[in-house]
């Protein structure tokens, strides 16, 4: 027995010498085949682990704290391009050295799938890519993939008040990443997802060409468009167009717990929010927290709208649709639309444009995250089920969001359109659980474990066939590929519907005509056909 496990361990050691001798060459070849441009400015974008700005150019775009630890593995090296040309050059070594590509715009990937690897790696960071150029009289923009949504909301505002774009919150999210898993907003039920209004992109392939809409063809346009970029090319930039939106709106927040009806409430609410005129979007927040009044767990369930109106008209609308809310003139603000992103993340509205261009995010929380998708209202006893749940956790520490999709134009979508296939349903619902720095790694997993309840007691209330996922909200949980080697259709299907339906054999066909040597590979993406016989 003993002896057994020392030459295993041997043979182990020898193996990950092997690993660590390959990919050392594989660096070296990587980094010698880069120096080999042409292009002499080409060091200045190189950073290796002897570079002292290194952790800080890897962490600054690292957004969830919990892969801000020395155990997350790094990059052998990071490029930050400042012209297509270096990228070119950064496939084309890639492929020849055999490290593995990871594309970071702005890092919010849920399992951090732009910046970790399991196999040696580098990270081709697209945050100089960032510019913004609005077209107001064609009411379209070309936004670069580094861009941030704060950054190009704000480019668009700057043009003209009254033009907006259908995407999400967070002021530091890229571009790049999420308009290419999809990107839903306040606007989403009224006009649609990001990735809806994607008219023309700019992308380079495997083999180095720089295509437009035009030259890539419809199937890698339809790809891209909610399918992961990232699986398939390099995204430099979008055409997209923009949406009306009036310059000023108004606002409520509206907080009741469980001892205030909250269930009733809800219940009402997923009734009610489909049919709401278009311009009112309520969403729900959950947090979990303690009563001031009976010192017990309990939940927060927070009203949070949006009004593309006035005050009286809004309390008007609400008295007639919502009478059970009890909105007051009071609870209700008029702002910018603009405002309207710190205000629904509980931020302050006063300083906008520091809110929108600041490329710090408002916080770096430790977490991990779900998503589900609602056909049909729960029933009462579900949302107590799922409500007494998320008050099992201290105060704040287990939340959710619920968004409106129903009764729009998400239900006259067809599910086929682009690779997003979550089209006919009620509400998405966001799942999340954090933990703080100093909590040992025996509450970590006290909370992942959580959150898979959690999870379960959800999955009780949405269709199961399959349970659908987001692909925005990368879940390993799911299933992911094999490391090292081939990974089967079928293996890759595990993740595969979940985030795409039916249209994940599109996908993996798409794959196979523009990667069929899988260069652009990561643990959720699309395997090529095998035995793919090009024509
Ligand atoms: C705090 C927070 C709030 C969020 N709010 C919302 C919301 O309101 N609505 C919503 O829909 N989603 C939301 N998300 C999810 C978000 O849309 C996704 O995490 C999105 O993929 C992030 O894009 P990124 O560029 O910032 O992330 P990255 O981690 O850089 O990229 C995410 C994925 O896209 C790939 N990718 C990135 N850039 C490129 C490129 N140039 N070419 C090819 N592939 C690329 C990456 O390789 C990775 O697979 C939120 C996430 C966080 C952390
Ligand atoms: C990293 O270090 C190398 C070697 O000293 C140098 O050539 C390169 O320019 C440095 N990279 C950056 C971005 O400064
Ligand atoms: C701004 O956009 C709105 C909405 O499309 C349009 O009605 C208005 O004419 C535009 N204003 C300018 C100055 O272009
Ligand atoms: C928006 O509100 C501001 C401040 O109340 C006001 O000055 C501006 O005229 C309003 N804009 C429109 C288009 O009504
Ligand atoms: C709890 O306290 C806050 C702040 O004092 C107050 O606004 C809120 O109404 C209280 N909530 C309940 C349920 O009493
Ligand atoms: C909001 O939409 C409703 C119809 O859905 C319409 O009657 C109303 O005028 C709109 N309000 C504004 C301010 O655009
Ligand atoms: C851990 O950190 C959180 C957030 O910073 C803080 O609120 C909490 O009191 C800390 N707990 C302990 C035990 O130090
Ligand atoms: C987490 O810890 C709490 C308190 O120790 C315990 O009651 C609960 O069962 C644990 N939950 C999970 C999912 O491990």
């Amino acid at each position: 027995m003993m002896k057994k496990l020392q030459i295993s361990f041997a043979f182990l050691l020898s193996i990950s010498c092997a690993i660590a001798f390959a990919s050392d060459q594989q660096e070296n070849a990587f980094l010698s085949c880069l120096l080999s441009s042409e292009d002499t400015t080409i060091s200045s974008i190189i950073y290796t682990p002897k570079n002292s700005s290194f952790l800080s150019v890897l962490d600054f775009y690292i957004q969830n704290s919990q892969f801000l630890t020395p155990e997350t593995p790094k990059p052998k090296v990071i490029l930050t391009p400042v012209k297509e040309s270096q990228i070119q050059k950064a496939i084309l070594c890639g492929k020849t050295s055999g490290l593995q590509i990871r594309i970071r715009s702005g890092g919010h990937d849920f399992a951090g799938s732009s910046y970790i690897s399991e196999v040696p790696f580098f990270v081709l960071d697209m945050f100089n890519f960032k510019s913004v150029s609005v077209d107001p009289e064609s009411r379209t923009a070309w936004v670069g993939a580094g861009a941030t949504l704060g950054e190009m909301y704000y480019s668009i505002y700057k043009k003209n008040s009254s033009l907006g774009f259908p995407a999400g919150y967070w002021p530091t999210v890229a571009a790049g990443g999420h308009i290419t898993g999809g990107g839903y907003g306040a606007l989403t039920r009224q006009y649609g997802i990001a990735a809806d209004h994607v008219i023309d992109a700019r992308v380079i392939d495997v083999n180095g060409r720089i295509l437009d809409r035009a030259s890539m063809g419809e199937d890698l346009f339809w790809a891209i468009r909610g399918g992961v970029g990232a699986n398939f090319v390099v995204i430099l930039s979008y055409k997209l167009t923009l949406v009306d939106v009036p310059e000023n709106v108004t606002v409520f927040s509206v907080t009741r717990t469980l001892e205030q009806n909250a269930i009733q409430l809800v219940y009402k609410w997923q009734h009610v929010a489909p049919t709401l005129p278009i311009n009112l979007t309520i969403s729900l927040q959950f947090t979990s927290t303690i009563s001031n009044q009976t010192g017990k767990a309990t939940i927060n369930a927070i009203f949070i709208s949006v009004y593309r109106g006035g005050v009286d008209e809004l309390l008007s609308v609400v008295g007639e649709y919502f009478p059970e809310l009890n909105l007051k003139r009071e609870d209700c603000t008029e702002m910018l639309w603009i405002q309207y992103f710190p205000f629904h993340i509980g931020r302050p509205i006063d300083n906008i444009e520091e809110f929108l261009t600041s490329r710090v995010p408002p916080s770096k929380p430790y977490f991990t995250a779900k998503a589900d998708f609602a056909k049909d209202p729960i029933p009462e006893k579900g949302l107590e089920e799922i409500l007494y749940k998320l008050s099992e956790v201290p105060s704040l520490i287990g939340q959710m969001e619920w968004t409106i999709f129903g009764g729009g134009i998400m239900e006259e979508i067809p599910e086929s359109e682009i690779p997003f296939p979550h089209r006919g349903n009620l509400f998405i619902m966001f799942e999340v659980v954090y933990w703080y720095e100093n909590d040992t790694s025996a509450v970590i997993q006290n909370r992942t474990n959580w959150l898979r309840e959690l999870h379960d007691v959800i999955g009780q209330y949405v269709p199961n066939n399959p349970r659908a996922a987001y692909a925005n909200y990368r879940d390993l949980d799911l299933g992911v590929n094999n490391v090292e080697g081939e990974t089967s259709i079928e293996q890759a299907r595990t993740w595969g519907a979940p985030y795409f339906k039916n249209n994940f054999d599109r996908l993996v066909q798409v794959k196979t005509q523009v990667d069929p040597d899988n260069f652009f590979k990561n643990e959720q993406s699309f395997p090529p056909l095998p035995a793919y016989s090009s024509y």
